[in-house]
């Protein structure tokens, strides 16, 4: 089953003299279950292509669907909400409010979504990911390795669909960036989360059950690999 399909989406930047495409006429469906990677030079489209699935940014042409929706008629109130209910966002910078505490960081994402009662879940939660007592700390309490941990548990805290990652191990060192990768691969796995991200780290990649290549704004391969 498709959580997210582009069909023929375009975004171009500006105009005339100085217009970028940087993306040109991808049509891709994201499967349930799949650990896929976007790869490819610097400005090769990645995360502008991320935001199209993730309905950061709308297309300046074609189509994006998910659950099988169309998204084109979409406001911007509606298409918040989608984003609230289906789909969770981890950055590259962690994008932890600073004067929150993990557990709250993590119980915010759940009240945004309109729920209620998240603390017991949040704590939950950061114990799956391997935070057990620290849900108590700030943002600046915490290592690198351990800030991407709450923010997986903060794109989970919703059972989104679909997690979409920009470059989740660029700001962390080799060790701690393998670690959150190999946890994002078990939740995949265990908890059946479909996960696509970003990267230009080759140890990211070979985690990945599905590789995409982009350049100059172009799907250039796109292969599964056997798991
Ligand atoms: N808001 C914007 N306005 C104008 N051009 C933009 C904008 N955002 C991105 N671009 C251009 O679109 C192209 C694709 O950028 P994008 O950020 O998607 O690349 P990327 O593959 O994510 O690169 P990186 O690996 O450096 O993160 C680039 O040429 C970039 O300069
Ligand atoms: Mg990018």
């Amino acid at each position: 089953m498709s959580i997210c399909e582009l069909r023929g989406v375009s975004k171009t930047y500006g105009s005339g003299a100085v217009e970028v495409h940087a993306v040109r006429n991808v049509s891709l469906s994201i499967e349930v279950g799949e650990f896929t990677a976007f790869v490819g030079p610097s400005g090769s489209g990645k995360t502008t292509l991320l935001n199209q699935v993730g309905c950061l940014d709308t297309p300046s042409a074609g189509e994006v669907l998910i659950q099988g929706r169309g998204t084109g008629d979409l406001g911007d109130k509606q298409l918040a909400a989608l984003r609230a209910s289906e789909i969770g966002f981890i950055f590259q910078s962690f994008n932890l409010i600073p004067v929150l505490t993990a557990s709250e960081n993590v119980e915010l994402a759940l009240s945004l979504a309109g729920e209620s009662g998240g603390k017991q879940r949040a704590v939950e939660l950061l114990d799956q990911v391997g935070l057990e007592g620290l849900a108590n700390r700030r943002p600046n309490q915490l290592s690198g390795g351990q800030q991407q941990r709450v923010a997986i548990a903060r794109a989970l805290v919703k059972k989104p669909s679909l997690v979409i990652a920009d470059e989740p191990t660029a700001n962390l060192d080799s060790a701690n960036g393998e670690a959150v990768l190999d946890l994002m691969r078990q939740l995949n796995q265990d908890l059946g989360v479909t996960f696509l991200f970003s990267t230009h780290d080759p140890m990211v990649m070979k985690h990945a059950t599905r590789i995409v290549t982009l350049h100059d704004g172009e799907v250039v391969s796109d292969e599964r690999k056997e798991t």
